[in-house]
């Protein structure tokens, strides 16, 4: 089995910096895909309340041999949740047949509700309850960290943010690791099909390296620094995905995928969301 990148989190714990992502995956495909992903080798998945599969995944960690102080597993509070969270992670906890989760994600700050920072306090608790190991947020910009920080003095572990060859948050992420905080990419692949895969210099390296289009983006996060958690449903896939840890990408080589950058947003705009 590859060795897999560990990411130190400034809490002290210690992530994988691969894991598998399954949002859109009903709680069948999402039950098969954790299955499958942690026989090929995967100790990280990704999944949130409002992606209504946590019972899928749940099924299938219930059924793995692999020891649970080896698996690392994230889930999100939702925004409706925002003053409940102690409520909304344990009915998480409940689904996933788990007694923690190593992560617990604020999903996106919702400025505009106000109750970013309460909900970031509760985290707090819910870390010294053992109930989530690590605590961190999705989605949020500068200020909303900075907010953070003021109010509490704690800056999260992780940022999850959009992130892909196509929208490289190099600000964010420069930012985030000067406050030693992860950040990690959701939509990895720019969800899959032509918009990155089809790129010449990504068509490029895949050829130089023998690899495909999807595992040279892959490589591009880890060799950024990155966290990446790229879904896929396709058992072949997740294999494929999986199959990164032999080979590197040279520094002239990420300096020419920054620039396919081109601020191109797949999800919501964290600000107006
Ligand atoms: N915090 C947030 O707000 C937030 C938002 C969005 C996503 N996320 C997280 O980030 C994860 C990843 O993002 P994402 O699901 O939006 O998109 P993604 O990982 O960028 O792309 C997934 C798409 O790419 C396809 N794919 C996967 N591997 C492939 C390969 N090797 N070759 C060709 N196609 C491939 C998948 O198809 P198949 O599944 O059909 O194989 C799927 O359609 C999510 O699952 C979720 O856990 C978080």
């Amino acid at each position: 089995m590859a060795t897999q990148p560990i990411i130190k989190l400034h809490d002290g714990n210690k992530m994988p910096q691969l894991g598998l992502g399954v949002w859109k995956a009903s709680n069948e495909e999402a039950s098969n895909a954790v299955t499958t992903a942690i026989d090929t080798g995967y100790r990280h998945i990704d999944t949130a309340a409002i992606y209504e599969n946590e019972e899928g995944v749940g099924e299938a960690l219930s059924t793995i041999s692999v020891p649970r102080e080896e698996l690392f597993i994230t889930t999100k509070l939702w925004n409706d949740d925002q003053l409940h969270a102690q409520d909304a992670l344990e009915t998480s906890l409940k689904k996933l047949r788990l007694d923690y989760v190593d992560l617990y994600l604020i999903h996106w700050p919702k400025a505009d509700q106000g109750n970013f920072v309460a909900a970031w306090k509760q985290l707090q608790k819910l870390k010294e309850q053992g109930l989530a190991k690590s605590v961190g947020v999705c989605n949020f910009h500068i200020p909303h960290l900075q907010k953070l920080k003021d109010e509490t003095g704690i800056f999260p572990v992780v940022n999850q943010i959009e992130l892909h060859p196509l929208l490289q948050q190099r600000q964010l992420h420069a930012w985030n690791a000067t406050h030693n905080i992860a950040t990690e990419a959701w939509s990895p692949l720019a969800q899959g099909g032509d918009g990155v895969f089809d790129q010449p210099l990504i068509q490029k390296l895949a050829q130089k390296y023998g690899k495909t289009p999807a595992q040279v983006v892959i490589r591009w996060h880890l060799d950024s620094g990155l966290i990446v958690i790229p879904k896929s449903v396709t058992p072949k896939r997740i294999r494929e995905n999986f199959e990164v840890f032999d080979f590197k990408l040279e520094k002239e080589e990420l300096a020419e995928v920054a620039k396919l950058d081109a601020g191109k947003r797949l999800g919501p705009d964290p600000d107006t969301f």
